[in-house]
């Protein structure tokens, strides 16, 4: 990883946003090595191996941001077994010590990254999904798959001023998990479900069934991370009727931008 030497200029004489996603895992090194060179630049660490640099220019102090849209590990948030890294915690650790802010788009659980030294801002793309799904599903009724998205789905339902509610999701065993509608009446309906990411497509898939069962006509999925592993796509196209997802990750369903949302949080970090 190098910064490009027509860009020390521009990177010593104004703030400074690496935008890079800790996903794969290779993404997490390319985040490491971009931020310390980016802040080597910044500090005046010139000197090179041939030794024809500067060998020290001055320290042109804070200004190095990162923008994480997708933030990979964010679902480690807690020890699921004893012997586990949080590793939620542990990357976020690593990054903030080469930056003066990290800004990550729709984390999975914000919780996890309270008391961290490096001032952080968690933002969201849900305003964005909204916009989108009004001006192209015109939904009647927002749905979250589970309680872990009711605020994300909360927010999109009052932008668009339609009807919300949740799914109760209970687990059978290890690879079965059952949803229970709750107050819900979605009979004659377009309903649109509403997460953080979408990864096997299982949850929604399952969540989707549950809502046509019930006499929905119409049933979209939005996210802001489309990460569609193993076939997702392929299982999502026999159970709902679009996908809606933003370019956090690139994918076939990005159709909505993320960058809005980290540039909200970019100002407010550096205002
Ligand atoms: C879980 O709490 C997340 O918010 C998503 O619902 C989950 O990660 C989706 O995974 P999948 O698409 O594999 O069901």
């Amino acid at each position: 990883m190098r910064v490009p030497e027509d860009a020390i200029d521009a990177v010593r004489s104004e703030a400074t946003v690496l935008v890079s996603n800790t996903y794969p895992d290779s993404g997490v090194l390319q985040t490491i090595l971009m931020l310390k060179a980016l802040r080597d630049v910044r500090r005046g660490e010139l000197s090179n191996v041939k030794g024809i640099e500067p060998q020290k220019m001055s320290d042109v102090g804070s200004g190095l941001y990162l923008a994480i849209p997708y933030y990979g590990y964010s679902r480690q948030d807690k020890r699921f077994s004893k012997g586990e890294a949080i590793s939620a915690r542990v990357i976020a650790e690593i990054l903030g010590d080469y930056c003066d802010g990290i800004v990550i788009l729709d984390l999975h659980e914000p919780a996890v990254l309270e008391g961290m030294d490096v001032p952080i801002r968690c933002v969201s793309a849900m305003p964005e999904v909204a916009e989108r799904l009004a001006k192209e599903v015109k939904p009647d009724f927002i749905l979250s798959p589970d309680k872990g998205a009711i605020d994300r789905a909360t927010e999109v339902a009052n932008l668009i001023g339609c009807e919300f509610s949740y799914l109760e999701k209970t687990r059978i065993d290890a690879h079965t998990i059952e949803h229970h509608p709750k107050d819900l009446d979605v009979n004659g309906k377009i309903v649109a479900i509403v997460d953080d990411m979408i990864s096997t497509g299982g949850t929604i898939c399952r969540a989707s069934d549950a809502l046509l069962r019930q006499g929905a006509t119409e049933v979209h999925a939005a996210c802001t991370h489309g990460l569609f592993t193993g076939g997702a796509i392929s299982r999502l196209a026999n159970h709902v009727d679009g996908v809606h997802s933003t370019d956090s990750l690139p994918n076939p369903r990005a159709v909505i931008s993320a960058a809005p949302a980290l540039a909200r949080g970019l100002k407010e970090l550096m205002d």
